[in-house]
């Protein structure tokens, strides 16, 4: 079975880490209200890993992504970027949600320039930046058309050029591909394989399908109900290969049943969680 357990944060994931998350919690409101979305979780991605989440429903899974992000603040713990607490939003991390934020007003062009011109790029450098992401994302010949004259899977190819053009070290994906049609997801998600490989990013990536996360990850981390914890992480080797016909061996029915075995205890007891 290409699937092994493994730590991810033993001592030595620790000193080579890209990024370390030290034991997290995150509640949101007070009182009786209150709801508790991650609880102590201790993770560390090191450079160039593709590390896939899956876990239930409102498991605290996007929670920790806006807070690897910067966009929230854990109520406990730290989290660090080449050991530089993350404090807020910055460049140096990349960031493609479900449906891709694209301003609407804007070419595509445009949209993945704007975040070169705003980190300061010479103004004659910004058509070439874009041009280049648009090729590696397989938008050739789109570069003038705007957000609704794309099909979804074409806006998400822009959603990811644009998190791409700001050159970030860290891709912080959430579940980017869960509205397509799964003719389109199977292409983009050899198309992301491919763009990992040639840039050499290190890619948090969120997901409901297990398919997916061991299709494209070299660690799959499995969360508990929520409270989110880290219930089970794996070290996977089916990252390398180029094409869906993996997911047809017997290794790769095996891993996915092992996933899914983890997966369903916790879809069980977050069915029976009221908020
Ligand atoms: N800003 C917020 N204010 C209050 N509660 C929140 C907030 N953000 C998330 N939550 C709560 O925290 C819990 C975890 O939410 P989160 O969005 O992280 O789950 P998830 O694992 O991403 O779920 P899904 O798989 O459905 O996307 C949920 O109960 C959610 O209602
Ligand atoms: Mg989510």
């Amino acid at each position: 079975m290409i699937i092994e357990p493994i730590d991810l944060y033993s001592s030595e994931r620790r000193e080579n880490a890209k990024v370390r998350v030290q034991s997290v919690s995150k509640r949101f409101g007070e009182g009786e209200a209150e709801i508790s979305a991650l609880e102590h979780v201790d993770l560390v991605i090191q450079k160039n890993d593709f590390l896939s989440i899956v876990g239930p429903s409102g498991c605290g899974k996007s929670t920790l992504l806006k807070i690897l992000a910067g966009f929230e603040k854990p109520s406990e713990g730290a989290v660090f970027m080449d050991n530089k607490p993350i404090s807020g939003p910055n460049a140096e991390r990349g960031v493609v949600f479900q449906q891709g934020a694209l301003f609407t007003w804007m070419t595509v062009l445009n949209n993945i320039a704007f975040g070169p011109m705003s980190c300061g790029k010479p103004r004659h450098e910004l058509r070439d930046i874009a041009k280049h992401y648009i090729d590696l994302v397989g938008l050739d010949g789109f570069e003038n058309r705007y957000p609704y004259e794309l099909s979804g899977g074409m806006q998400q190819r822009v959603g990811i050029a644009r998190a791409l053009a700001n050159d970030p070290e860290l891709l912080l994906m959430d579940e980017p591909f869960a509205a397509l049609d799964q003719q389109t997801r199977e292409l983009l998600q050899e198309e992301i394989k491919r763009i990992w490989e040639k840039t050499h990013k290190t890619i948090l990536w969120i997901t409901h399908s297990i398919e997916e996360a061991l299709f494209l990850s070299t660690h799959v981390l499995v969360m508990t109900a929520r409270p989110g914890r880290v219930k089970s992480s794996f070290i996977t080797g089916f990252s390398n290969a180029k094409d869906h016909l993996v997911t047809t061996s017997l290794e790769f029915t095996q891993a996915k049943r092992k996933i899914f075995e983890l997966l369903r205890e916790e879809a069980i007891i977050s069915e029976t969680q009221k908020d």
